[in-house]
């Protein structure tokens, strides 16, 4: 592809959409942070970064955060730069300094709050922070250049080599973690960022081509028909599950942990029961986790149960129920 039209492209497309958060101060810095925008409200803890930079007026750019620096020297040939950086829960600065011969020329600060479902610090953000999204046909034109921005799924189909994902180039990240749920470790991202689910997220709804619904169960039980089943008949039922929240433990995509749960099983549930636990030392409540330190999922279940308290059901009653799940009989 000819580079100056290439180049043209993506100067005629710039102005749209993505990225002006401060417009005049963009407009006369040798660089632009086309990617994230200010007071970003995010779920992750890695920041994809887009700058465009007149390399003429700089020839280093240091981003710089609480949890350390990144330098990278630039090519004289290349206007836009991709990286991504790590961030922590809750509120984040990022520095982006602009030098040319060792000289700093300009200076850019971002703001944003990396927010946690489990964490009762991190759940509540100042209000300055709002959801920010990114794909719309407006915003991608600044990437078709570079990008195939197109969805390459065939459905169903897991890709042998994920790095052929179109996805892949900008997200690869989002998988990176032991423990990975298959849809998403094999790059069926639209199994479930299909869009049409945005229909059923009234909040956002338009704001994205790959938005998923609000409240998420919907989409789980579209593929975990069984557990629906299960859970469906037993008398009690966790409120997180019941209200349709299973991000709040389940991590979409990948985690550190089985079954991709968010933080390991104690903290998860302790991030919400914080004040239960307090009580249950301090009055002595009949729960026993409040003195061993077993894992909470010894006696409870984090989904639903016939027994009180969600405590598991009895070994006995415990092999009825796995023929519930997995009718082997029936199929066969
Ligand atoms: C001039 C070409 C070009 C343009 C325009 C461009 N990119 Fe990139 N981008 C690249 C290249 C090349 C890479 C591969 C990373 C590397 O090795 O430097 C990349 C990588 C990325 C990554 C992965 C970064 C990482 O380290 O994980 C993201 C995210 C990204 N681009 C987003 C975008 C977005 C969003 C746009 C449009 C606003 C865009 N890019 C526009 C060339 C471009
Ligand atoms: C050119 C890079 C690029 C490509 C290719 C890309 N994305 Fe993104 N995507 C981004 C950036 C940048 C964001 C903004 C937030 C972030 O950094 O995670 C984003 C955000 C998202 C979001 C959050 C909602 C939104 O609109 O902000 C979803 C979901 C998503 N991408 C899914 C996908 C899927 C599925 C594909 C493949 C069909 C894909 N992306 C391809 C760069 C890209
Ligand atoms: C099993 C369903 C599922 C699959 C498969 C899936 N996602 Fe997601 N994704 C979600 C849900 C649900 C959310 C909403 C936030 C959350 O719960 O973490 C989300 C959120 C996101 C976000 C936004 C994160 C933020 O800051 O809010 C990005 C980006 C994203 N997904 C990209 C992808 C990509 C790329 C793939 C393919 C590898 C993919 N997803 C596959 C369910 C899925
Ligand atoms: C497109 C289909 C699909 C969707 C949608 C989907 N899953 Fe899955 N999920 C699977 C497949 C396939 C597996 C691996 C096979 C299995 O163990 O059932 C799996 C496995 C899991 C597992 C691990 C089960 C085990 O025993 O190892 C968990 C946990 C899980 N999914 C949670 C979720 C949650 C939470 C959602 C909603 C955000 C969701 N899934 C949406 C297809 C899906
Ligand atoms: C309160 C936290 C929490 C919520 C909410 C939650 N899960 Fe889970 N889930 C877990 C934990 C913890 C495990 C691992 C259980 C174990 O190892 O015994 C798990 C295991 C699973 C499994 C595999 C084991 C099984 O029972 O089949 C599936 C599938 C699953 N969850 C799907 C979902 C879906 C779908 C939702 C929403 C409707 C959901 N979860 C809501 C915490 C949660
Ligand atoms: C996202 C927040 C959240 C997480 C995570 C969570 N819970 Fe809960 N849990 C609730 C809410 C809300 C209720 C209902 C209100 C209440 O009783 O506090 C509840 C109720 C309960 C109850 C019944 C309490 C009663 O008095 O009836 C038990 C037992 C329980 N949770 C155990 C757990 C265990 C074990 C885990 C970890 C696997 C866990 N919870 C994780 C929010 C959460
Ligand atoms: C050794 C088994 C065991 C373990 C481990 C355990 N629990 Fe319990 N828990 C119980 C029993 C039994 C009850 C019911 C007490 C009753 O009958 O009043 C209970 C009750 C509860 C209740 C409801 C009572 C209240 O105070 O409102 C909560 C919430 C709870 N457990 C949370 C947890 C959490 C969080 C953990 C992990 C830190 C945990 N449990 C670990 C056995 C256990």
């Amino acid at each position: 592809m000819n580079p100056l039209g290439l180049m043209m492209t993506v100067i005629l497309f710039l102005g749209m959409g993505w990225g002006h958060a401060s417009a005049e101060e963009e407009a006369t810095a040798p660089t632009t942070i086309v990617i994230p925008q200010d007071k970003a409200l995010l779920h992750e803890t890695t920041l994809n970064i887009v700058l465009k930079i007149d390399t003429k007026r700089v020839d280093q750019i240091q981003l710089w955060t609480s949890l350390g620096r990144k330098t990278f020297d630039l090519n004289a040939s290349k206007a836009y730069y991709c990286t991504s950086i790590s961030l922590r829960l809750g509120e984040n600065r990022l520095d982006v300094r602009s030098y040319k011969n060792n000289v700093l020329v300009s200076e850019q600060v971002r703001h944003f709050y990396v927010t946690s479902p489990i964490y009762q610090e991190f759940k509540y953000p100042p209000a300055k922070y709002q959801r920010q999204f990114f794909h719309t046909d407006a915003n991608e034109r600044a990437c078709k250049s570079c990008h195939d921005m197109s969805v390459n799924e065939i459905k169903g189909v897991a890709f042998i080599d994920v790095t052929k994902s179109n996805c892949y180039n900008c997200h690869h990240h989002i998988t990176r973690a032991k423990y990975g749920h298959a849809p998403a470790v094999n790059w069926l991202c639209t199994s479930c960022h299909n869009g049409e689910t945005g229909h059923d997220n009234h909040e956002y709804q338009g704001k994205s081509k790959y938005l998923v619904p609000e409240p998420v169960n919907k989409l789980c039980f579209r593929c975990h028909k069984k557990n629906f089943k299960l859970w469906k008949s037993y008398r009690y039922r966790h409120e997180p599950l019941d209200s349709g929240r299973c991000n709040k433990c389940h991590n979409s995509h990948a985690s550190a942990y089985k079954m991709f749960i968010r933080k390991p099983v104690n903290s998860i549930c302790m991030g919400c029961h914080k004040d239960k636990q307090t009580r249950a030392r301090l009055q002595g409540s009949k729960c026993e986790g409040a003195s061993t330190n077993k894992q909470c999922i010894a006696c409870h279940t984090p989904h639903a149960s016939s027994r009180e308290f969600f405590l598991k059901e009895t070994s006995s009653k415990k092999h009825h129920d796995r023929n519930v799940t997995r009718p082997r009989k029936d199929n066969s």
